[in-house]
């Protein structure tokens, strides 16, 4: 039986998911949260859909059984379509969300939508990701994009410089014939890279994510399931990572106190 004073926990394949973290924290500073990135085992998103879910299950099982998690967030779009609904399966009494692109809010931005949705390899193949294509295609031009070799740029703290801007500007450029209304951060890496990102598609493409979306509901979870912890604390944030390299924890304390809003 979970109690209100237990921690929350975020899960992600590596960094990225600080991203929601921070949002989380913002939103819910009465809670503590554990932060587990699974740096050993980075990057997710160009693995089997099996081995995304393998590995995921596992880390989560540890985090419910072993640090007392009373609610989970899939801090991973990877992780999120190989592995959530089974999650909830498994864990039927823990508040769990998971986090997908943000394509709806992109789509409803403005009357003609032309969408360029980037994300890895293995969210843009699953069946998740094809469903919400599915459900908005005729309103709009959705363009995915896979990015293999993006997230590594965070997971080594680069957030700016020639070689990750030449990298964006390879991956990006095609796209810009198009007249692009909006990109999605369907990675929760590229938050951090947003700047950067920004500067190749210009002031009037707007850039989503789903952070803030994903802390909202968690929120609205746990207080359903009456978890909230309401003792007057003030909420601590402890890191944890698979890799031996201790300059991950680190990174990750860094990451956390980066402000990746956007700046057009
Ligand atoms: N941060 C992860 C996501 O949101 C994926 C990065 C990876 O491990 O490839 O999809």
């Amino acid at each position: 039986m979970a109690n209100k004073t237990d921690p929350i926990a975020v899960f992600d394949s590596g960094m990225g998911g600080i991203s929601v973290l921070k949002e989380m924290a913002a939103l819910m500073p009465q809670e503590d949260f554990i932060y587990f990135g699974d740096s050993l085992h980075a990057p997710y998103g160009t693995k089997t859909t099996e081995e995304v879910r393998r590995l995921t299950i596992e880390h989560i099982t540890m985090l419910i059984k072993e640090h007392h998690a009373k609610a989970i967030a899939v801090a991973c779009n990877t992780a999120t379509s190989a592995a959530v609904r089974i999650l909830r399966e498994m864990y039927p009494e823990v508040p769990l969300v998971g986090v997908e692109p943000a394509i709806k809010p992109a789509v409803f931005d403005c009357q003609h939508p032309r969408v360029l949705v980037m994300a890895t390899p293995v969210t843009l193949k699953e069946k998740k990701f094809h469903n919400l294509e599915a459900l908005y295609h005729d309103r709009a031009e959705i363009y995915p994009l896979p990015c293999p070799g993006l997230m590594e740029f965070v997971e080594q703290g680069v957030l700016d410089g020639e070689e990750l801007k030449n990298f964006l500007i390879e991956k990006i450029t095609p796209y810009l014939d198009k007249k692009l209304t909006g990109v999605v951060l369907g990675c929760t890496h590229y938050p951090f890279v947003r700047k950067e990102i920004r500067t190749i598609v210009g002031p009037n493409v707007k850039l989503f994510d789903g952070s803030f979306g994903t802390a909202r509901e968690l929120k609205r979870r746990i207080a359903e399931a009456n978890l909230k912890r309401e003792d007057g604390h003030r909420g601590a944030v402890t890191f944890m990572n698979s890799s031996e390299d201790r300059s991950k924890l680190e990174l990750s304390r860094f990451l956390f106190t980066q402000d990746i809003s956007d700046v057009s």
